[in-house]
């Protein structure tokens, strides 16, 4: 049951609008609320009269009608609800989304907007299949807003492929499966590393490594969803900051270790970032020149702190339940095994690493767990995947243990 859940509808413009009057239904059948926001192009095939029937509310439309911005402002019909849902998410509406544009109600509505999302897209298969769309779609997904769909299937423009938006009834098992989910976290802090950091030699060059952020920008997406307020310190990467999560941006391992430390105390940690092990002994003041005809000075390095490890010894401020990576390009288990007692961690996530894996900077992740117990495979899984398994299992530990 939904519990007087308020949800926030924004119905585009696509022909699957036809089957959101449904939706509203199954969500007051469900104990829900539904509040309908109708695009100009969602219009021409759902009208506002069957939406508010179906509702038993006003369908708001206009971004600049003054009784509807004075009687529910755009502001205000973001925040006054539990969740967002966005169906059928159409590929321009997600083209803005992403690109944090807004044009009317809809689009002001979700960038205005500081609560959870779940889009169901709907759209021809050519224009799902687009780089464009694809790329949309991971940024939306890194920002921590949910998918539900498409599905495959005959079209309404006589193709056949990937683009039919999800059931109405599938649509609300996503809303139900959310809310079920949603506040396992509640009233816990979580710490998350992410990205590699740069260690300065002088001020243009650093030494670095491949890390995207991806992966751990994506677990502490799934943490923040769990209801964990959560703070994200990342090293520099292209990732978009995580919806409902405090990011603090630093360069070096050593500006890492100080916000973690700052970020204490906390009842989850989990270190993914990729930190230099090593960082030039002496940073140049100024770029070093090339000698014609010398050779280059050896470089010296001196040792980074290990911000795991130093968590692991942290006593009294040590988080509840300390995780860590272990990246690893042979023997990944047993390298993982060591890994996890030297760093006094309670879980290694052991990820393979060697080049051909595409673990550095690719969208999927292989992933053992290892813990006190033993070993656990997961199958290959995209890492937004990885990192929702993750959150579900340590809500699983914390709810034992509580
Ligand atoms: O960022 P992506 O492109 O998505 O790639 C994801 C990833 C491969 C970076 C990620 O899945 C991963 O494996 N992160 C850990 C990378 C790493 O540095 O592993 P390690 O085996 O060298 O370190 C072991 C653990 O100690 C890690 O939790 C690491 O964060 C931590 N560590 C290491 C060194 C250091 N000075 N301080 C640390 O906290």
């Amino acid at each position: 049951m939904l519990d007087n859940k308020r949800i926030l509808l924004i119905v585009a413009g696509g022909i699957a609008a036809y089957k959101t009057p449904e939706l509203v239904r199954l969500i007051g059948k469900a104990g829900g609320q539904a509040r309908v926001i109708l695009t100009r192009a969602g219009g021409q095939f759902v009208t506002p009269m069957t939406l508010a029937s179906v509702s038993g509310d006003t369908v708001y439309d206009d971004l600049f009608s003054f009784t509807e911005e004075s009687d529910m402002g755009h502001i205000q019909l973001s925040r006054d609800a539990d969740l967002v849902v966005v169906a059928p998410a159409t590929a321009d509406l997600m083209a803005k989304m992403a690109a944090g544009l807004a044009d009317d109600l809809a689009s002001t509505a979700l960038l205005a907007t500081d609560k959870p999302v779940i889009i169901a897209p709907a759209m021809n298969v050519r224009m799902w299949e687009h780089p464009a769309t694809q790329h949309n779609l991971k940024t939306l997904n890194a920002r921590g807003i949910r998918c539900v769909g498409p599905e495959e299937g005959d079209m309404a423009c006589g193709e056949y492929g990937m683009g039919r938006m999800a059931e109405p009834g599938d649509i609300l098992v996503a809303i139900q499966s959310f809310f079920r989910t949603s506040d396992r976290l509640i009233g816990r802090r979580a710490l998350v590393t992410s990205g590699p950091t740069h260690e300065a030699i002088d001020p243009v060059r650093y030494i670095a490594n491949r890390s995207s952020g991806k992966q751990g920008h994506a677990i502490a997406a799934a943490l923040a969803a769990m209801g964990a307020e959560t703070t994200l310190v990342s090293g520099p990467t292209n990732q978009p900051d995580p919806a409902g999560v405090q990011v603090i941006r630093v360069q070096s391992a050593r500006n890492m270790l100080d916000a973690c430390e700052n970020a204490l105390p906390a009842d989850i940690a989990v270190c993914a970032a990729a930190v230099a092990d090593w960082r030039p002994a002496d940073e140049a003041s100024r770029k070093m020149k090339k000698e014609p005809g010398t050779a280059p000075a050896p470089m010296a390095l001196d040792e980074n702190p290990d911000i795991l490890r130093t968590l692991g010894a942290a006593g009294n401020k040590r988080p509840g339940l300390l995780i860590g990576f272990a990246a690893e390009t042979g023997a990944v288990v047993e390298n993982a095994q060591k890994k996890r007692l030297s760093k006094g961690c309670d879980w290694i996530l052991a990820n393979d690493v060697s080049s051909q894996t595409g673990t550095f900077g690719g969208d999927d992740n292989t992933v053992h767990l290892v813990d006190k117990d033993g070993v656990e495979n997961w199958p290959r899984l995209s890492k937004v995947a990885v990192a929702e398994k993750l959150a579900d299992r340590i809500a699983m530990t914390l709810e034992a243990s509580a």
